[in-house]
């Protein structure tokens, strides 16, 4: 399945011990690489979200914490497993909502455990092939969840997606995007419309433009046009991403998500929720148990603007994340299969087989 993206969204260059990203602040006018060295760097990139998106942060943090062991200088087991425990702490400390960050994590720290009794330059190099292996998992899991969704759309459907749950967002394919690369390769003709994703427009800026790279039909729409295409009969689905999901199937994701669920009710349309199953949270019953981001009001007042659009003094309320009811999601899809009502029986039946990790 081919995109049309020339770069790695994140890559590992061990040689130069740097972790490679394209600077998304600066998209879609620059294509910028960079290169980061230090744990600052690494979790300030996240909580700028230069790298951001649910998977990629999970890969992003699994190379930044093999770069970060790779520093330390010790033979002892003891002393390098808490210095690795520190570093693992303040990668995870960059964004608190997708689950993706400290699940990675936890697979590195795992393995640190695990290999009590190995030297430290042996347990360097396992951290590395799992870093690798939880990137190349992420290849795959989009590739299955892109198979799963296009099983429940026809040729020539209008699809809807909000914020960027796509290349962008994850090592390749994207997740509510998988289910679009695909269908273009296989001549389905989709017209896909992006809401531009207010504060940050992902949709605007990397929904819109890495589809339009592929030469997938692509159509931009501000967040508040969403419910007029749907009346207009444009929209047969809506798919968009994740950022973690309680067993009761409650979904968190980019803020704006939970209305155009409400709207996709009201018109009928089906709302589909692309889940890799490293996203859904086993320790939570539902969403209100989720962490929800809260960020600078001045993403509000001032980004994208040549001036401050706000009189002094004017309050903002800046919540990154917002949780889709259970009862408004027609499908989750995940790798493993398509989850439908009651997600209590259905979402433990997507974790089998990937427990453990
Ligand atoms: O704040 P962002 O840009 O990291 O938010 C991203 C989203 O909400 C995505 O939809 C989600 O992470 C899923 S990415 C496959």
């Amino acid at each position: 399945m081919k995109t049309g993206l020339t770069f790695d969204t994140v890559a590992l260059d061990d040689a130069q011990s740097a972790l490679v990203i394209i600077d998304q602040t600066k998209l879609p006018n620059e294509e910028v690489i960079l290169h980061l060295k230090t744990q600052q760097e690494i979790h300030e990139a996240i909580y700028l979200l230069k790298v951001r998106g649910a998977p990629a942060i999970g890969v992003a943090a699994a190379y930044g914490v093999y770069l970060a062991a790779k520093e330390i200088r010790t033979d002892d087991y003891e002393t390098f497993a808490l210095e690795f425990a520190k570093a693992a702490a303040y990668l995870n400390s960059a964004r608190p909502t997708a689950v993706n960050l400290s699940w990675a994590l936890r697979r590195m720290e795992k393995i640190v455990k695990e290999s009590r009794g190995l030297s430290v330059p042996e347990i360097k190099e396992k951290l590395r092939a799992e870093a690798v292996e939880i990137q190349e998992e992420d290849i795959r899991i989009c590739r299955s969840i892109g198979e799963y969704g296009l099983s429940l759309v026809k040729p020539h459907d209008g699809l809807l997606t909000h914020c960027n749950a796509g290349q962008l967002a994850t090592s390749r394919y994207g997740t509510a995007t998988a289910p679009m690369y695909l269908g273009h390769e296989r001549g389905y003709d989709f017209h896909v419309y992006a809401d531009e994703t207010r504060p940050l427009l992902q949709g605007a800026r990397l929904t819109a433009y890495e589809l339009e790279k592929a030469g997938i039909d692509v159509t931009l729409i501000c967040d508040n046009m969403a419910s007029t295409v749907m009346k207009q009969g444009k929209i047969q689905a809506v798919f968009v991403g994740c950022d973690r999901v309680a067993m009761n199937g409650d979904a968190a994701n980019k803020i704006g998500t939970s209305g155009v669920a409400i709207l996709a009710k009201h018109y009928g349309i089906p709302f589909y929720v692309c889940a890799p199953s490293s996203t859904i949270d086993e320790k939570l019953t539902n969403g209100a148990q989720i962490p929800i981001e809260e960020r600078n009001g001045e993403e509000i007042s001032t980004m994208w603007y040549k001036q401050k659009m706000t009189a002094d003094g004017v309050k903002t309320f800046n919540p990154a994340f917002d949780v889709t009811d259970h009862d408004l999601i027609t499908a989750i899809i995940t790798e493993n299969g398509i989850a439908r009502a009651p997600y209590t029986e259905s979402l433990p039946k997507m974790l089998e087989g990937t427990q453990g990790h």
